[in-house]
């Protein structure tokens, strides 16, 4: 068992924790602050390689592994949350899934600018009344000639309004329950389509979480990915490996508050001494270091069995629900070693607490993490 990072992850950490640093940092606070979308920072995501980083290169992607994908998402978000979610979707609930599952000419149409970074992916798949329960989809398409006609209404869409594609579900047979779901790519501009209302929300703020509406859509028969009514199951899979994103950006977001409390810990002295030498602030540390520690080797255990072609469903829900928990626990923490401080936006903290939260909630719930896991231990 070999628990050393190689060169080539090595180097993606460096590049990761560069950018961050240099690109991400200085405006992270005003951006969080105004709702601002990283558009030029996503961009140069894109150069760096960040926005494809598992797709072969022959679709212009960086042909890495998941463990440097992971490695990549902890550093980012470390850093900014918001950017780290926008190149998460697009990599493992957008481009994962097309170059899977997609046809060739749909791979030169569509995956090569997604993975290159020149357009931006969504993935359309919860609605008002379908979010946990996703079966439940009430967005239609059905078919007319040459076209799907679609209708309805998705909610809760990362990069909602700034993605150029979008990859949305939609049931063709109600009659067949979650066999009835298709999936589809669907443009930005088309007729009838247009992205709604943008929420305002606790964390990641940066990032752009809207509805979508879609009347009377005209989507080419050739956009349907795979056959009619293997919808469910490609969001399925395709979640499977979003949720190690979303564990490394938890991991991420633990590490970067972390990071901040261990730094402030040594500067700040009360009662005559720097707080690091109070017992009290060394446990929090202690804690914290080492539940940062088992949540990266549940990441990077996912990643790994994902590269090695292994059933990763049951590990990446592991991943995520601690993961998650952690984030959230070692984020409070941090505020509360840096006291006052950590309640004011200078500090970071504060805003790496509030979009903790997110990753409890988004890409499958703690909760529906336990089902996925409990139905691996049972079945
Ligand atoms: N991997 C592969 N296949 C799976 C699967 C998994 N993890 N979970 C279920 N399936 C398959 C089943 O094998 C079954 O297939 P068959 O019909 O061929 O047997 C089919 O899917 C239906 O499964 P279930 O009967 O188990 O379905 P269910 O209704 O009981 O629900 C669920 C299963 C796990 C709860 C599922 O609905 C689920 O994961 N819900 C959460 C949805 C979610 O994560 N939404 C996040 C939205 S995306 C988002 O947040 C993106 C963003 O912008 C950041």
């Amino acid at each position: 068992m070999h628990f050393e990072l190689t060169e080539e992850h090595l180097a993606v950490q460096e590049a990761a924790r560069d950018f961050a640093r240099n690109e991400l940092l200085p405006g992270v606070i005003q951006r969080d602050i105004e709702c601002r979308f990283p558009a030029e920072e996503i961009k140069k995501m894109g150069e760096l390689g960040f926005m494809g980083m598992m797709i072969d290169p022959k679709y212009s992607g960086g042909g890495m592994d998941t463990v440097s994908y992971v490695i990549a998402m902890e550093e980012l978000s470390k850093i900014d949350a918001s950017a780290s979610v926008v190149m998460s979707v697009n990599n493992s609930l957008v481009c994962w899934g097309v170059e899977k599952y997609a046809s060739e000419t749909q791979k030169e149409k569509y995956l090569k600018p997604l993975a290159s970074g020149q357009k931006l992916g969504a993935f359309a798949l919860s609605e008002p009344e379908a979010g946990s329960d996703a079966t439940s989809q009430k967005t239609e398409a059905y078919l007319e000639g040459d076209h799907y006609v679609l209708n309805g209404t998705k909610n809760w869409i990362t990069n909602g309004s700034n993605a150029d594609i979008y990859i949305v579900f939609a049931q063709t047979d109600q009659s067949k329950g979650h066999k009835g779901i298709s999936v589809f790519f669907v443009e930005k501009g088309w007729e009838g389509f247009t992205p709604g209302h943008k929420e305002d929300k606790l964390g990641i703020r940066a990032s752009d979480t809207t509805s979508l509406m879609f009347t009377d859509v005209k989507v080419p028969v050739e956009n349907r990915i795979g056959e009619e009514g293997f919808g469910f199951k490609y969001a399925m899979e395709t979640l499977n490996g979003g949720r190690i994103g979303i564990a490394a950006q938890a991991l991420g977001i633990a590490a970067g508050a972390y990071d901040l409390a261990l730094a402030y810990s040594k500067e700040r002295k009360t009662f005559g001494k720097p707080i690091s030498e109070h017992q009290a602030i060394q446990f929090k540390l202690a804690d914290m270091a080492t539940t940062i520690e088992a949540a990266r080797l549940l990441v990077y255990k996912a990643a790994w069995l994902k590269d090695q072609g292994e059933d990763y469903s049951h590990a990446s829900a592991m991943a995520k629900l601690y993961a998650s928990q952690i984030a959230m626990d070692v984020s409070i923490e941090a505020v509360q070693i840096h006291g006052g401080y950590g309640y004011v936006r200078e500090y970071h903290v504060e805003r790496l607490m509030r979009d903790a939260k997110i990753t409890q909630i988004y890409e499958g719930t703690s909760e529906i993490q336990k089902i996925v896991i409990s139905r691996g231990i049972l079945r």
